[in-house]
């Protein structure tokens, strides 16, 4: 089936950028046991003090995550969404272990994630990647694509330096990029092919998923659709799980294969990325559908 006749936006439209099949989630064998969580976030409370008058007493809190649960499996993406401000960003910064949280649980693969110290801990930061909205704003205008690459592997011991190069050129490919790009540095790039060099890097560690942050929110429709078709053929390969934040709900239809939808740093509904997209239940879920840039009837934004 071709993606767009599954678009829940409209009919087939010669202007709209053609995605790629998704990836489905493979068959489970009859009889094998489901594939153990990789991420559990359980009732993890966020909150930011509000301070008040000369002596900066806590008058209160910005609750930006309140009682948000979910879980994922391995390979699995899971679309977050929800308006600007509603605690997506707080929720990806706590899964980092960027915040501190209130209260709750967080746990990867099966450990409690709050409590991992040293090698522990290290692992953790290989095995959970990001990437973020801004990619001029994350790469070190110093450092050239190779020392981009490289860096983190090099500190973890995970390559020579003599490697390196054959390293970063293998990672260039996988992400659609020329291997003589490492020698040249951020700036020589558009905000399309920077991203792709932050995915790279977010490659580098091997890890077990990425976490990302709006990471294509702030390129043009064209060159969004390149990097979303990206990200799903590098899941494929490496089986890797994303949890894929964006305000804009039209972003998610093609990847995600669940998605959460945010208010108010709350979780007010969730389900199967096609459940949500078609029958949504809340009306906040459907305003969001319903702001969806279209052409012709049809989502112009994924
Ligand atoms: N360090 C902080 N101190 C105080 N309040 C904060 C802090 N970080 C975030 N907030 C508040 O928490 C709420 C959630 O912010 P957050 O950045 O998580 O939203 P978001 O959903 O990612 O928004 P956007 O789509 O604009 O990125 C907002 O009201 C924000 O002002
Ligand atoms: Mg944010």
């Amino acid at each position: 089936m071709a993606v767009q006749e599954s678009n829940p936006f409209g009919q087939r439209d010669p202007r709209v950028i053609t995605l790629k099949e998704p990836v489905a989630p493979a068959p489970r064998p009859a009889g094998k046991p489901a594939e153990a969580p990789l991420l559990e976030v359980e009732d993890l409370n966020t909150w930011f003090p509000i301070k008040k008058g000369v002596f900066a007493r806590t008058a209160g809190y910005v609750k930006a995550v309140n009682g948000v649960s979910f879980s994922m499996r391995p390979g699995e993406t899971l679309g977050v969404v929800g308006e600007s401000g509603c605690g997506k960003s707080t929720l990806s910064r706590t899964i980092l272990r960027l915040e501190k949280p209130h209260s709750g649980k967080i746990r990867f693969l099966g450990r409690d994630v709050l409590s991992l110290r040293g090698r522990d801990l290290q692992q953790y930061r290989r095995d959970m990647q990001v990437v973020f909205q801004d990619p001029h704003a994350t790469l070190n205008p110093r450092h050239s694509v190779l020392d981009i690459l490289t860096e983190g592997m090099l500190v973890h011991g995970l390559i020579k330096s003599k490697e390196a190069e054959d390293v970063a050129a293998r990672l260039l490919r996988d992400v659609g990029l020329q291997p003589d790009a490492m020698h040249r540095y951020p700036h020589a790039f558009s905000g399309g092919q920077r991203q792709r060099i932050c995915i790279a890097r977010a490659l580098a560690l091997t890890p077990k998923m990425i976490i990302c942050d709006e990471a294509v929110s702030a390129l043009d429709l064209s060159i969004r659709a390149q990097v979303l078709n990206l990200l799903m053929e590098l899941k494929d390969k490496y089986h890797l799980a994303y949890l894929f934040i964006t305000h804009d709900i039209g972003v998610v239809e093609h990847i995600a294969d669940n998605i959460i939808v945010m208010y108010k740093g709350q979780i007010v509904e969730r389900g199967p990325a096609e459940q949500v997209l078609l029958h949504p239940k809340e009306p906040y879920t459907q305003r969001l559908i319903a702001a969806v840039p279209r052409v012709g009837g049809t989502a112009i934004n994924a």
